[in-house]
């Protein structure tokens, strides 16, 4: 039986030259710290697009935040808040400037040692401070949700934590400000947002069909324009329907009411952590083996993935199953995000590594059905080699 709550107040603003809406979209009076990440919105322009739409008002920056964000940068944006009294956050970059600006936005006035909102995945934020983001890399969903994960150099450890208080207040999405992305990092938006939707879709089936066509139309959409996006790098047309597919892909919609994997994601976060892969790197290794040593527990929606999605109809159930999965990873692989442990350099003697990790972040019971003990991992880790 269906039976939800759904609650999104993110204001969205999309399209070329919607960046000069930030003049109406931050406070007048703001105090408002810019944060982003390497360089590349420096270099690329949107920088100073940024800064001549907030006009007179009071602007600092606060460069630095890398892919995975760490929270020993994200502390020092917390102590640049707290000198210079500044009360709004920008986030203008990707999915890890936009994770890094809700640690920041949650941090700087938390009661007690900050990395206690990972260690509680957020359960105790009170309040935050008001941010929007410009975003500059479709993939995480980031710029609509209320997610954010963190890494922690010295422990090498990447948490995840969720407030209401850490919605954006609004998102500017201008596509055009995607042109400049290396392929990588354009081929890693795709996977990502793909296995986003399959988090939410493939599990079991609850009568929700909304949100099953809803998935199906957003997977399809992403492999029809995957590849176009690595083909015609400013085709304006591919990079906003790109942009807002990954926007959809996680902004609650689809997962309202339906239960919800992560598995592929929290065992990614882990070899992230250990080995430094991107994101989506990790989600395009682990998935297909997820999907293969779970295929008797998420076997009707297998079938149905393969059915809508791949057009996938003669042969056996296992049959139909293989090939579904066999097209989902020639999918990743087709955009250049390679599947395997070895494409990595990563060998078998990771396997009770990663095991260790996840058990010393609680992750012995992941999935919809909480059942995903660290035996299940072990298959799942060893079937990536
Ligand atoms: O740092 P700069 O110089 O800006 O370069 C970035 C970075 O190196 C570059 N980039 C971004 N926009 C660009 C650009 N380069 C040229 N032109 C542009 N327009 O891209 C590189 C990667 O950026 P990053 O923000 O790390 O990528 P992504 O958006 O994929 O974010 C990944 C992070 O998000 C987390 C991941 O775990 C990871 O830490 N996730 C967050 C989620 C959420 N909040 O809901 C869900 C996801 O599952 C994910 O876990
Ligand atoms: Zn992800």
């Amino acid at each position: 039986m269906l039976n939800f709550e759904y609650y999104n107040p993110t204001q969205i603003v999309f399209g070329k030259g919607s960046i000069a809406r930030l003049a109406k979209l931050v406070p007048a009076d703001a105090r408002v710290l810019v944060l982003y990440g390497g360089g590349s919105a420096e270099r690329n322009g949107t920088l100073a697009e940024v800064e001549a739409a907030l006009g007179q008002r009071t602007v600092q920056r606060f460069a630095g935040i890398e892919a995975n964000p760490s929270y020993e940068t994200l502390m020092q944006a917390v102590e640049q808040i707290r000198r210079e009294k500044l009360d709004f956050l920008l986030a203008v970059g990707g999915g890890s400037v936009i994770d890094g600006t809700k640690f920041v936005a949650a941090a700087v006035d938390y009661a007690g040692d900050p990395w206690e909102i990972l260690e509680t995945y957020g359960a105790k934020i009170k309040s935050a401070l008001p941010f929007g983001c410009v975003l500059t890399l479709p993939a995480t969903g980031s710029e609509m949700n209320s997610f954010s994960v963190i890494s922690r150099k010295s422990l090498q450890a990447k948490l995840s934590f969720g407030s209401k208080h850490v919605f954006p207040r609004f998102s500017v999405l201008d596509p055009t400000r995607t042109y400049t992305l290396p392929e990588r990092q354009v081929a890693n938006g795709v996977v990502d947002a793909f296995v986003h939707v399959m988090e939410q879709y493939l599990t079991y089936p609850v009568g929700a069909p909304v949100q099953d066509r809803y998935a199906e139309g957003l997977l399809q959409t992403l492999v029809e324009i995957g590849p176009l996006a690595l083909a015609k790098p400013d085709d304006y047309e591919v990079r906003a329907n790109l942009m807002w597919a990954a926007t959809q892909a996680l902004n609650g919609l689809i997962g309202a009411g339906v239960p919800q994997d992560w598995a592929t994601h929290m065992i990614g976060h882990e070899i992230t952590a250990m080995f430094g892969l991107d994101h989506a790197q990790t989600l395009a290794i682990v998935l297909p083996a997820l999907l293969d040593q779970r295929r008797a527990a998420k076997r009707d929606k297998l079938l149905q993935y393969a059915a809508r999605v791949w057009q996938i109809d003669s042969g056996s159930d296992d049959e139909r199953i293989d090939a579904a999965i066999a097209r989902t990873r020639a999918f990743f692989e087709s955009v250049g995000v390679k599947t395997r442990f070895g494409d990595y350099g990563i060998g078998a003697d990771a396997v009770p590594r990663l095991i260790a990790q996840l058990e010393a972040h609680g992750m012995t019971a992941l999935g919809e059905r909480r059942d995903m003990d660290l035996a299940l991992s072990r298959r799942v880790l060893e079937a990536c080699l």
